[in-house]
Order: structure tokens, then C-alpha cells, then sequence
């Protein structure tokens, strides 16, 4: 049966090669290619399809409108969890929990057992932790009552076997699926063949048994779960828990999910006791505003389904460098080249010699294009040394002819707006509605058609940026 007992497998992306090659033809990486030991279980396509004998059973078709119910789900009361989950957890469903080593996974996911705890058989297996360490980090977090069968294992057979049986627990963490193993395989732990194949083999008895799996999974420097991508395929939801270190505050966001949407994030806060929900995320990331500097402006951005104000810093400053530094944190630094050239070329605006540094304050990380017109307008304040007034947002696409494009879901970041007490929006021009200033309930808004008239605003002698007011 085994033709070939080792094969060549590229630790970054898991592209097979029957013959050792320095750079791998797939992702183009260097030296990512090593000796593995084939698996037991043969990979899908491979030598079964390839037989073609016996007889082959005929695959039964069915319609679209069949009469599956949604698949049950649980809901762990943690609000910000469940958001992002689409609703809770799915019975038999297996989610991928990714992010940097001590961002917090470990911490969320004991919580998340014990929040469930009360109503389901949970288990909490660790391989990078010892029991004791787990018991002395639920003291911590005050949830060392609760009914968590705890568990230090690493060897991937031993853990199937102790599950495979009709009284399995209803929740199952694997902490982490890099540390765990198969003896059959020659490779060390947390190398592609080991995580697939640990992976594979606990997913399988999942949807099996009927029990869901929440694996931890480690995040590489690159920024996909530790080296291969073929986890995020296997799984049925992957989470990514986000966050900048030395910030308090960490995201939960789901960049895939067969059960919901995707673009939803959940805020978290760290304190020593745990991770505590944030459920008004946006008065948390405005609440160490300095008031009117120059270079800050407020966004007011959209994360799925929920409004979120974050203030966005820009500082201009003349660079003693050759080649002058340009430093984003938390947006996209193409997008960051792409408003600077537009306000260059489009409305006489100099950068040229200039260190530019840009940051969403909070550690949120914004990917939304309607921060633009926020960006445009920190940069535009912190050249001209004027300061946006500090009662107002931005929002709004900029198109590279310099028009300001209308962006999804305005009333619902102008609400939000209101909601925290500001004063005035800068925004795009709606579609129907009076051009120039005009009110809106409480908040006076001011629309915008391109990026003239905002750096207008700026420009000396122009008199007091004052374009709100209530209405
Ligand atoms: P941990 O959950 O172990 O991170 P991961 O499993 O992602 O590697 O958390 C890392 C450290 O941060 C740990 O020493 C505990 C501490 N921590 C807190 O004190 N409070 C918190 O709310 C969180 C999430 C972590
Ligand atoms: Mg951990």
C-alpha cells in the first residue's frame, strides 16, 4: 500500500513534492520544505480516487428547499462572543480561535467554558499549560467552581479515544492545536503534517460524535494561523482575537463563518480579573481624547451590523530623514499613499519632506474605506496646524479624482454621533437633500462633494473651522 512512506511538504502554505526543493513553487518561500512521513490517512484525491476499482456507490441527490433545521446552537451569555459567533455556538461545528501568543486566547476560552459550563458538559484539554496552571488562572478569573473537566494531554490519539465514547462532553477546547501530536507521524508537533492531521482527526470525531471543537491555533509573524492555511479550510469558523499590545483592548472578529456573518467584531477589555464585554465600544475609545489638537479628528466607522466612533491621529512633521518615514498603525498604509496623492494632486497639498505618521488611537484596527475623509482631514489639520473641532465626525470615500464618494449605512453612524454628543458630522453628499449645511436632528451637517472643500476649511485666514453648531 505505501509506495511512498516520506514525502516533501512546504511548512508555510503545505504544497506536497515528491522530491526535496530549496524554494517552494507554490508560495515562493525559501527553505520551507521538509521530510515528512506520509499520513495514515491518505489526503483527499489521492491514491483512492486514483484506483478506480470496485464498484462505486451512486451519490444521492436532493433538492435546495430540503426540511434541515438550522443546526442548534448555544448561546454562551457573553454577549460580544456570541455576536460573533452569529448567534451562539453550533452543536458539532469546529471553530478556530487564532491570534498572537498572550494576546489572550487561553484567558477568553476558559471563560467561554465557564459561562457554558452551568448548562453543558465542557472540557478544557491543554497542551501548553499544565493543570495546575489552568486551575491557579480560573482562581484569577473567579470561575474555578464551575463544573470544567480539566486536562493536560498533548498525544492527539489518547485525547480521540477519551472522547470517542456516547457520554462525550457537549464542548471541547484544544489549547493549542500546535502543541498537539500523532505518535505515527515521524514530523515534531505544531509542523503542517502534525496540525492537519491532529486537526483532521478531532474535527472528524466532532461532527462524528456530534460535540463541538474550539481549537486554539497560533498565529504566525507572516499573520496566518501558524504556518499552514489548510486549518482555516477544515474548520467551520475562524476567529481572530486582535489586539495592540500595551492597549487594554482586544477584538474578536470573525473572518469566516458558515453560520453567520462575518464582518462582525466583538470588544473586549483586559483587567486582571479577565477579559470584561464592551458593550458601548465607542465611548471607551473616545474616552482619553485630548479635546482639539491639531491632527485629530473622530471617524465614524461601521464593524458589521454596529456603529463605532474611534478618533484617528495624524502627525505631519519635517523629516530629517532622505527618504521620509510614513508609519500607520491600525490602517491601511496603500490606502494612506493613495489619500496623500490625492490631496496632493488634486488640492496643492505638500508632503514632500515629510515624516508621516498615522494612528487609530485605541488599538482598533479600521479597514473600512469610508475613513478616507477622516484621514484626509487629520492630515490636512496637522499640516496646517489646525485643529478639527473636537464636537464633530468625519466620514466619507475618496475617489482618486478627488470627489467624496457616499459610503453604506450613514444614518446609522450619524445616530451613533449623536448618541455620544457631538455636534456635527462632515460627510458625502447625500443623494436627495439640500446641499451645503443642514440639519439632522440634533447634529448639523455639513456634505462634502470633493476634497476642496475640505482642505478649504484649512487653508490660513479662512477664519475659525466652525461649520457646527446646534441646529
Ligand atoms: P493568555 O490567555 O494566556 O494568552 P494566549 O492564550 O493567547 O497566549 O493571556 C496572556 C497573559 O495575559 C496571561 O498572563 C494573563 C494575562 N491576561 C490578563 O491579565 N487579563 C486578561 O483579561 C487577559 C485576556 C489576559
Ligand atoms: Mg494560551
Amino acid at each position: 500500500m505505501a509506495r511512498n512512506s516520506t514525502r516533501y511538504v512546504c511548512q508555510s502554505c503545505g504544497a506536497i513534492y515528491p522530491r526535496w526543493a530549496g524554494k517552494c513553487d507554490a508560495c515562493d518561500g525559501w527553505n520551507s520544505i521538509v521530510e515528512e512521513a506520509a499520513t495514515t490517512a491518505a489526503p483527499i484525491g489521492g491514491k483512492a480516487a486514483a484506483r478506480g476499482d470496485g464498484k462505486r456507490r451512486r451519490i444521492e441527490f436532493v433538492p435546495l428547499n430540503g426540511s434541515a433545521k438550522p443546526a442548534p446552537r448555544r448561546l454562551t451569555q457573553i454577549a460580544e462572543f456570541d455576536r460573533v459567533t452569529g448567534g451562539g455556538l453550533v452543536h458539532g461545528s469546529a471553530l478556530l480561535i487564532g491570534g498572537d501568543p498572550g494576546i489572550g486566547k487561553s484567558t477568553l476560552l476558559l471563560q467561554v467554558v465557564a459561562a457554558l459550563g452551568d448548562k453543558a458538559r465542557c472540557a478544557y484539554i491543554s497542551g501548553e499549560e499544565a493543570a495546575d496552571q489552568v486551575q491557579l488562572r480560573a482562581n484569577r478569573l473567579g470561575v474555578a467552581n464551575r463544573p470544567i473537566e480539566l486536562a493536560a494531554a498533548t498525544d492527539m490519539r489518547d485525547i480521540i479515544a477519551t472522547l470517542d465514547t456516547p457520554d462525550h462532553p457537549e464542548f471541547v477546547v484544544i489549547d493549542s492545536i500546535q502543541t498537539m501530536y500523532i505518535d505515527a507521524l515521524e514530523s515534531a508537533p505544531g509542523t503542517v503534517a502534525q496540525v492537519r492531521a491532529c486537526a483532521q482527526e478531532i474535527i472528524r470525531l466532532a461532527k462524528r460524535r456530534g460535540f463541538t471543537v474550539l481549537l486554539v491555533g497560533h498565529v504566525t509573524k507572516e499573520g496566518t494561523i501558524a504556518g499552514p492555511r489548510v486549518l482555516e479550510h477544515m474548520v467551520d469558523t475562524v476567529l481572530y482575537f486582535e489586539g495592540e499590545r500595551g492597549h487594554q483592548f482586544r477584538i474578536l472578529r470573525a473572518v469566516k463563518n458558515r453560520f453567520g456573518p462575518t464582518d462582525e467584531i466583538g470588544v473586549f477589555e483586559m483587567t486582571d480579573r479577565g477579559l470584561a464585554e464592551v458593550p458601548n465600544p465607542s465611548a471607551l475609545f473616545l474616552a482619553e481624547r485630548q479635546g482639539e489638537v491639531a491632527g485629530a479628528t473622530v471617524f465614524a466607522g461601521v464593524e458589521g451590523s454596529r456603529p463605532m466612533l474611534v478618533e484617528i491621529q495624524a502627525l505631519v512633521a519635517p523629516s530629517p530623514l532622505g527618504t521620509p518615514r510614513r508609519a500607520v498603525v491600525g490602517w491601511d498604509g496603500n490606502r494612506l499613499a493613495m489619500v496623500m496623492a490625492v490631496l496632493e494632486a488634486r488640492c496643492g497639498l505638500q508632503f514632500g519632506g515629510n515624516d508621516i505618521y498615522l494612528n487609530v488611537a485605541g488599538g482598533l484596527r479600521v479597514t473600512e474605506p469610508a475613513a478616507d475623509l477622516a484621514v484626509a482631514a487629520a492630515l490636512a489639520s496637522s499640516i496646517s496646524g489646525r485643529p478639527v473641532p473636537a464636537d464633530l465626525v468625519v466620514f466619507g470615500e475618496i475617489g482618486l479624482s478627488g470627489e467624496v464618494r457616499p459610503v453604506g449605512q450613514m444614518e446609522a453612524r450619524l445616530k451613533e454621533a449623536e448618541k455620544l454628543g457631538f455636534a456635527g458630522a462632515l460627510l458625502p453628499e447625500r443623494r436627495k437633500g439640500a446641499k451645503g449645511a443642514k440639519s439632522s436632528g440634533g447634529l448639523k451637517l455639513h456634505e462634502l462633494r470633493d476634497l476642496g472643500g475640505l482642505t478649504r476649511m484649512f487653508e490660513p485666514g479662512s477664519g475659525p473651522i466652525r461649520i457646527v453648531g446646534r441646529a
